[in-house]
């Protein structure tokens, strides 16, 4: 074989003994280190009872569609009482299920069917906002300025707006991540200004959201209730909501950042990634270590790759960090081997394990993403939204052709792979809802000029040709009729079909995980990354175009899983990796 680039090592992750393997979840403290996570968005998942709105008995209903899958773990965004100002994230009461998504009971027979099928649960946690319809905030706005019921949310008096209102202007230039400005004025209900405009609160997402005051006891001591409350109904593990940006410098004059990006991320920034924030997560991890095994956590915290991310997945912290960075980069080679080696070893040092994450319900598709011209940006996305998707065409057998290959890259690493539902049917983006179906706050709060991420979160098809593909109701976004052929129906035991090659991959992973660790081999081509297990596990993938030459010593004969064109078999050798080359855009898995 190849002469070894590098290594990196990692801690072995130890499997269940007899006596564990007694029932189907065996009760194994590190399940989370090396799991296949997939999210499911619950309104768009699957509709039980018909309303159009997807639910928890839906995902019961579906369990074993999620066993087949393969997956270890679902982790569902938030199902709890709300508005839906923000798809949920504007949370009502954090202890409770929206009842147009079920009932606590509902819950219970959810997570029961879960265990029972070996799977896991994880929660989403929203801990740096509530709703405005949140007891708290109510109870902030019936209560006059300065009172016991503000100091739980971020009230301040605005600045003199030299038009002789004294608090006429925000307190500060601080954005909204939906656009527009992160204050707004209340009307005072009580107090001298009763009836007249007064405070500011502070929300960094939709008006309908304001952010908790963290330096406030009772904000910490809620959010370790909610941690037990789920912990205690059976919940494996917790999805930790905005985790950078609770901790806030607010001291006074505050301080301008027009921009919500953290320009300099060492601690300095007033809103993002401050260093007491740790102070909350080492308390949260002494309630998750309250329970045997102790409950898994993973921080959404969109912060530069530097050691401070990690800081949130440490041992003594959350566990885990989503790792942005497969996501965001270009489908090449270079991109894709250096960050899964830094993300590797950054996490061997910390003691965490590395996640992977190609899409979630905030972003285009990484079916789709692939099939843009190379070098687009951000801003192209979000113009050919704007576009009904009309310009520029996209490539899309190109972009499920990469995104199978990428799959294929990131479930053969040593870490925990978050899949988001439909990307096992190689969904696209659907780019052309009408504009009256549009639900997210970007499209309202920035005057209809960014559409934003209701075209990742389409109800789901289940079969082609039953009513809204077999969904439930009339679904609340509107499904496009190329989600026909795509159900899942219609790819179960379709030779080649993207189903069917997540659920091989999803079971072969289970034999070709083992030690978190790898071996970077060399390979004769710029454009092709070649690694393999402790195991002896091999993956191979051709980022470029054009065939390429496989690296000296692939023993094809081998070979147990190709990524390959959707007319090719998935499984075994097909067409892929013929008399010493690999196709383009291509990812084979060797075992030992
Ligand atoms: C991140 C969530 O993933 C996103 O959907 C939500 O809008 C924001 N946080 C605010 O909660």
């Amino acid at each position: 074989m190849t002469a070894t680039v590098s290594t990196v090592s990692g801690t072995a992750t130890p499997g269940p003994t007899a006596s564990d393997t007694a029932t189907p979840l065996h009760p194994d403290a590190h399940w989370w280190r090396q799991a296949a996570v997939y999210q499911i968005y619950p309104r768009s998942f699957s509709d039980a009872n018909g309303d159009g709105m997807g639910d928890l008995p839906g995902v019961t209903a579906r369990m074993d569609y999620l066993s087949d899958l393969g997956i270890d773990a679902i982790w569902l965004s938030p199902f709890y009482p709300s508005a839906l100002a923000d798809g949920g994230y504007d949370v009502d009461d954090y202890r409770n299920v929206d009842p147009r998504l079920g009932s606590l009971d509902d819950f219970d027979a959810m997570a029961a069917a879960a265990h029972a099928a070996g799977i896991r649960i994880i929660v989403d946690v929203v801990p740096n906002h509530s709703s405005d319809r949140h007891e708290w905030f109510k109870a902030a706005l019936a209560s006059a300025p300065g009172s016991p019921e503000r100091a739980r949310y971020h009230f301040l008096e605005g600045l003199p707006d030299g038009l002789g209102d004294d608090g006429g202007l925000p307190p500060s230039d601080w954005p909204s991540h939906f656009g527009g400005g992160a204050w707004t004025r209340v009307v005072e209900a009580a107090g001298p200004r009763a009836g007249q405009l007064g405070q500011w609160y502070l929300h960094l997402f939709a008006r309908e959201q304001p952010d908790f005051n963290w330096d406030h006891p009772e904000v910490r001591e809620d959010f370790h209730t909610t941690l037990r409350f789920w912990a205690d109904r059976g919940v494996d593990g917790f999805r930790i909501d905005v985790a950078h940006g609770l901790a806030k410098d607010m001291s006074l004059p505050l301080r301008s950042k027009p921009a919500l990006e953290i320009l300099v991320d060492d601690g300095s920034d007033p809103l993002f990634d401050r260093d007491d924030v740790h102070e909350i997560f080492a308390g949260w991890r002494s309630v998750l270590n309250e329970y045997d095994p102790p409950k898994a956590a993973v921080a959404e915290a969109w912060v530069p790759f530097t050691e401070r991310r990690l800081k949130y997945a440490r041992p003594t912290e959350l566990g885990q960090a989503f790792n942005f960075d497969l996501l965001q980069a270009p489908f090449a080679a270079a991109e894709f081997r250096s960050i899964a080696e830094k993300c590797l070893t950054e996490a061997a040092a910390s003691g965490a394990s590395s996640t992977w994450v190609f899409s979630n319900h905030d972003v285009v598709r990484h079916a789709s993403r692939y099939a843009f011209p190379d070098g687009s940006t951000q801003k192209d996305l979000e113009a050919w939204l704007l576009a009904d998707g009309a310009s520029p065409t996209l490539d899309l057998a190109r972009g499920l052709r990469r995104a199978r290959a990428a799959t294929l890259f990131m479930l053969g690493l040593p870490g925990s792979a978050y899949l988001y539902q439909g990307e096992e049917l190689g969904l696209f983006e659907v780019a052309d809802l009408p504009v009256d179906s549009l639900q997210d706050p970007t499209w309202f709060r920035t005057g209809n000029t960014v559409k934003g991420r209701d075209g990742c979160r389409v109800p789901l098809p289940w079969s082609s040709f039953e009513p809204y593909f077999g969904f439930g109701g009339t679904p609340w976004l509107p499904q496009p009729a190329w989600f026909g052929p795509l159900a899942a129906a219609a790819q179960d035991g379709a030779a080649g079909s993207t189903l069917e090659m997540y659920r091989a991959a999803l079971a072969l992973r289970r034999e070709l995980q083992s030690e978190e660790s790898l071996e970077w081999l060399a390979s004769p081509a710029a454009e092709v990354v070649h690694y393999r297990r402790p195991n002896g596990w091999q993956v191979i993938t051709n980022f470029g175009a054009a065939p390429a030459q496989l690296p000296s010593g692939v023993d094809l004969a081998k070979l147990v899983l190709s990524s390959g064109g959707t007319d090719t078999p998935a499984v075994g050798a097909g067409t892929e990796a013929v008399a010493g080359t690999i196709e383009g855009e291509t990812t084979l898995w060797l075992a030992p």
